[in-house]
């Protein structure tokens, strides 16, 4: 990686990240942070030392290559378990995430939509957003989901597993948002599906977005998710070469080029 791209990030310096802490008089920590973040699958080691912070309210892009980690952060802030999270910190809300299992994250307000969405077989699509609701704290009620997923309403007694990959892409996020979500996390939902399809899914995210929900975006279409966030990090073998805005990396050529194949 060349210096001047280098340069650019953000790992310690760049006020993007240094603003939130500083940004109360009390010196109150970030919404989220993600602090030096070492994660392995068995002996390979993945997630090289990952830093960012997230803003309440705020939707960051989280780029890179394929292979370049993204999901494998993802995991590790949801608290998997893999890959194993072996050094640093994640805070959210003030909770000390590190210190939990997957199911106490996604208590503490971790929701993973994951890439491969979990449609849940043998289940409707309303048996599928049930389910979600009976461990506490709960999120949506299926009125609400409803109002926002409409398509889900017509489909509301179909086995979940049998619809459209754009369908089961919007079923699997509003089971998210059927628990209590601080902070949402979504690994490449355009994947797969077709343009009008993910006009649809971006309309549905806009939404989420102006009702405030604090998402990591993962993407391969960069220029989607650019679109929708407000700032982006970019991940290459395992480490961050980038944190700032979204229109920097609309607006730096040559960093797209190398990072983000654009
Ligand atoms: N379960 C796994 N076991 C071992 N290595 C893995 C596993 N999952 C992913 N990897 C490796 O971790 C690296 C990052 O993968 P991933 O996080 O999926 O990247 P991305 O989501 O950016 O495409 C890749 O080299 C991938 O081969
Ligand atoms: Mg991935």
């Amino acid at each position: 990686m060349s210096e001047t791209i280098e340069n650019r990030g953000t790992r310690a310096s760049h006020p993007a990240t240094a603003a939130p802490a500083a940004a109360t008089a009390t010196g109150a920590a970030p919404f989220f942070a993600a602090r030096d973040l070492h994660a392995y699958y068995g002996e390979s080691y993945i997630v090289q030392g990952v830093s960012f912070e997230v803003r309440e309210g705020e939707i960051l892009a989280l780029l890179g290559r394929n292979g370049a980690g993204k999901t494998s952060t993802l995991r590790t802030i949801a608290r998997t378990g893999s890959p194993e999270l072996k050094r640093g910190e994640i805070w959210l809300d003030g909770d000390p995430l590190h210190k939990m299992q997957s199911f106490q994250a996604a208590r503490a307000g971790v929701q993973l939509v994951p890439e491969d969405r979990r449609i849940i077989p043998g289940l409707t699509v309303e048996e599928n957003l049930k389910l979600a609701r009976i461990e506490p704290p709960a999120g949506w009620d299926l009125e609400r989901i409803y109002s926002h997923f409409p398509r889900l309403a017509e489909r509301r007694n179909q086995e979940g597993v049998t619809m459209s990959g754009g369908e089961q892409q919007m079923l699997a996020v509003a089971r998210a948002l059927a628990r209590e979500v601080k902070l949402l996390l979504l690994d490449e939902p355009y994947e797969g599906l077709a343009p009008v399809i993910v006009q649809e899914i971006e309309r549905i995210l806009e939404e989420i977005k102006s009702i405030g929900i604090t998402t990591i975006l993962v993407e391969q279409n960069a220029i989607a998710a650019l679109h929708l966030a407000d700032r982006a990090i970019i991940l290459e073998m395992g480490e961050v070469v980038f944190d700032g805005t979204a229109k920097e990396i609309i607006d730096n050529k040559e960093l797209r080029m190398q990072y983000l194949a654009l």
